[in-house]
């Protein structure tokens, strides 16, 4: 008896991988899994019935915690790929890790899952299942599949094949990001239809007043919205909402795949957008001019490994570790006015700021101005010198 664990959306992948495994690989028992990492409520239900419909056994977990705390890392790191908020990249290592529980629960022969060869979710998830020494099965990477092929064998075995809508769309969706990809988009020269954006309004149809929004942050973590406590999934998606309305946290953008693959991206991450711009500020306020130097380098090494799903990575817990000193004093609170698709910050506030009005404020005595011209003759002293030689060397 042969038993394979399947990472299932519920769409027509995923699906028609429930009978390829039975007829192509030879498996008895299909066991399907959905992972709730914050997508619509609807778009799980509809893969549970489809996995109990079509499957032998399905699983739904819930592992919104497990992404809350993935996210709250990603933002004290500023977590950032060419521009990209890495929702997809995040949520793949957590959906890998819970699918190897059932698997192992399961006592499962192998796992497969629906990503193709030319993306990265096949690298991020591959990952985690060879480290816990999973046979894997990539349908989708090994058979060349078309669309229509995959239609007409849907038919087939009695599969509803979901209304496609004439919106040719690869869609992934979770609580901190929406990706879309594929179809006519495809072409980095093709304007996007406004019809691809589902969370964020275009700005023409945003309202005409600003929104100000206070985020009080604990230790780089947002804890709170207008002065009023909130746990993650309701302060991310509190944010999504009115970000949204406001046309903030769209980005169209070229992508360096994994791979070595352009692709051409849009997504949409209101709240992303939002903390981000506020948690950059606060640490401005608070981090001294070299941490803040330093985190960008270490910023972008993180971005990197999350995006490549090498947080199996020992640099990963590194990296984690210095990001973390760093967010002790990063408490406070950041207003931002959210407009038209722009999202600004007003005002910043934290008991470890660095910065002291009483020394910097152009009407204070308390630092004697006069004693930095001692500073200054020394500052710049080498170009000064150059210069001096340049005139009178026709060489240089
Ligand atoms: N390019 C992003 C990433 O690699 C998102 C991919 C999302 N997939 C999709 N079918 N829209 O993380």
């Amino acid at each position: 008896m042969a038993k394979v664990v399947l990472c299932y959306s519920g769409g027509l992948d995923t699906t028609v991988c429930i009978p390829i495994l039975r007829e192509k690989y030879g498996f008895d028992e299909v066991v399907t899994v959905t992972v709730d990492i914050g997508q619509p409520e609807d778009e799980i239900r509809y893969a549970e019935r489809r996995g109990e419909k079509y499957a032998d056994k399905h699983y739904t977990i819930d592992a919104k915690k497990e992404f809350v705390n993935a996210i709250f890392m990603l933002i004290k790191a500023n977590g950032d790929y060419e521009g990209y908020v890495l929702g997809t990249a995040l949520a793949r290592p957590i959906i890998a890790e819970k699918v190897v529980e059932i698997a192992k629960k399961e006592n499962a022969d192998a796992i497969a899952h629906g990503a193709t060869g030319k993306g990265n979710d096949q690298l991020r998830f591959d990952n985690i299942f060879f480290q816990h020494g999973f046979r894997v099965i990539a349908p989708m990477r090994e058979l060349n599949l078309t669309r229509e092929w995959e239609m007409e064998y849907a038919e087939k075995h009695g599969i509803e094949i979901p209304v496609t809508k004439d919106k040719p769309w690869s869609i992934d969706e979770n609580l901190w990001s929406r990706s879309i990809e594929g179809g006519k988009l495809e072409d980095p020269s093709y304007i996007p239809p406004e019809e691809i954006y589902e969370w964020t309004l275009s700005a023409e149809k945003t309202p005409n007043e600003p929104e100000i929004i206070e985020i009080g942050f604990e230790k780089g973590i947002p804890i709170s919205i207008n002065g009023e406590k909130m746990d993650g999934v309701s302060l991310i998606r509190y944010l999504n909402e009115i970000g949204g309305k406001h046309g903030v946290g769209r980005t169209d953008m070229i992508e360096d795949r994994i791979l070595g693959l352009k692709a051409r991206e849009n997504y949409e991450h209101p709240a992303a957008t939002i903390l981000i711009t506020a948690h950059r500020d606060l640490e401005k306020l608070v981090l001294s001019r070299r941490e803040l130097k330093f985190k960008k380098i270490v910023e972008e090494e993180w971005a990197e490994l999350v995006y490549y799903g090498l947080v199996n990575e020992p640099l990963f817990e590194a990296l984690n570790a210095f990001i973390d000193k760093t967010q002790e004093r990063v408490t406070g609170w950041v207003r931002v006015k959210i407009y038209k698709g722009s999202c600004i910050p007003l005002a910043r506030s934290s008991d470890f700021a660095l910065y002291k009005e009483e020394l910097t404020s152009f009407d204070s005595l308390e630092l004697d101005q006069r004693f930095s011209e001692g500073y200054s003759r020394f500052h710049g002293l080498q170009g000064r010198i150059y210069n001096e030689i340049k005139k009178d060397l026709k060489t240089i």
